[in-house]
């Protein structure tokens, strides 16, 4: 794996919590105290990162194996991390919705912010029922994933114990723990770029260059903090903005992780699972890489390092960037020496669910959670890339 690919690698997820841990003590008391061992000996707990990169033997020793019922254990691994993807996938679209989209029946939770709402939808009209769909969409990945595990006899994964980020104090959210924070995020906008070069493709270990580059760096919030954000215009509509770029960031992450963990599925009904939910996320991510395009350059007044460009004139414009260019242009893949190809990008399956969680983790979302929530997301990701098709 380049480090180009590890660190373009694109997903969404979150931290994790096997369903049956609250029935078992005994399995919980070791995952408790591994982690208290594992923090001293990285010397750092408050970073993410830090304890997402120590070793894994120990851990491996002190984790029991979660139980895979009468599925194949790779493929049990697989889905309970991409399981734990969804969970978070849906608590970060939740607080969208509340703020942003439609609250309804079919996505409850919230009464939502017409200030907020309008300034997302200055990037398209429908933007709130687009809102309401991906939550829709991401709640139902969620527990299905489980209700199938559960239907093997397998252990499902259950976040609940980490929800305990705060809301958005702003007009129209729901006052309950989170499991990600929008609030503080660094947005990676090189999808915007890569799915537009006919020349590179992170999986060659290929670099590409940010839409909005003062996005990628600081910490930026995609929804309201309170009501202090909805003015003056400008800054409430650099927020949306903001969000309008996140919603790219996240959804390009699951059309790549699905596909990167399907090559190491070992079961047909799995794997149908894997390449029918896949396509959704890409299904997603082409409507949002369509409204980022309409997100109005400006320059947030309340932090004048956040400027959204003009990405139709110089020094942006052309192939990389032109707002209209967004289907995905013909690149190389898997050899340099057969032709183009407009392919998902990338698709390289090693380590792709540790990679999921160090880019999600490296975007902020995950910013106040606690080191058993890394942990844990750490102990799916590891098992799920050590899935090997084939094998039992
Ligand atoms: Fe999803
Ligand atoms: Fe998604």
């Amino acid at each position: 794996m380049t480090t180009g690919a590890w660190n373009e690698i694109n997903i969404l997820v979150g931290g994790i919590v096997m369903k049956d841990l609250s029935q078992d003590s005994k399995k919980s008391i070791d995952r408790r105290s591994f982690v208290k061992k594992s923090l001293t000996a990285a010397g750092a707990v408050t970073m993410g990162a830090a304890v997402l990169s120590h070793g894994s033997a120990a851990f491996a020793e002190e984790h029991p194996e979660e139980g895979s019922g009468s599925l194949d254990r790779g493929d049990a691994a697989i889905l309970r991390f991409l399981a734990a993807a969804e969970i978070l996938e849906t608590d970060l679209w939740q607080q969208y919705n509340e703020l942003g989209g439609i609250q309804d029946s079919e996505v409850p939770g919230g009464s939502g912010n017409s200030i907020y709402t309008a300034a997302i939808a200055v990037l398209d009209a429908d933007m709130a029922q687009y809102i309401h769909d991906n939550t829709e969409d991401e709640m139902s990945h969620e527990v299905f994933i489980n209700a199938y595990l559960a239907s093997k006899g397998a252990d499902t994964v259950n976040l609940d114990q980490f929800r305990t980020l705060p809301s958005s104090q702003a007009t129209g959210a729901q006052q309950i723990g989170r499991l990600t924070n929008l609030m503080q995020l660094s947005v990676d906008t090189t999808w915007w770029t890569r799915y537009r070069s006919f020349s590179k493709n992170p999986d060659f270990g290929d670099t590409l260059p940010q839409a909005v580059p003062s996005l990628a760096v600081g910490q930026h919030p995609a929804i309201p903090r309170n009501d202090d954000d909805l003015t003056p215009h400008k800054h409430i509509q650099a927020i949306a903005n903001t969000a309008g770029f996140h919603f790219g960031t996240i959804e390009q992450g699951g059309t790549s992780l699905y596909p990167q963990l399907a090559q190491r599925v070992t079961n047909a009904e799995v794997l149908r699972i894997v390449l029918s939910i896949g396509p959704t996320e890409a299904m997603h991510f082409q409507t949002w890489a369509d409204k980022a395009g309409n997100a109005p350059p400006l320059t947030d007044p309340k932090d004048p390092s956040l400027i959204f460009p003009n990405l139709n004139a110089p020094p942006f414009g052309g192939q990389l960037f032109q707002t209209n260019l967004i289907m995905p242009e013909p690149t190389i893949f898997l050899s340099r020496s057969l032709p183009k190809c407009s392919i998902v990008r990338p698709t390289a399956t090693r380590g792709a669910a540790m990679g999921a969680v160090k880019f999600l983790a490296a975007s902020g979302l995950f910013i106040g959670q606690s080191p058993a929530f890394f942990e844990m997301m750490r102990d799916l990701a590891e098992d799920a890339d050590s899935a090997q098709r084939g094998a039992h």
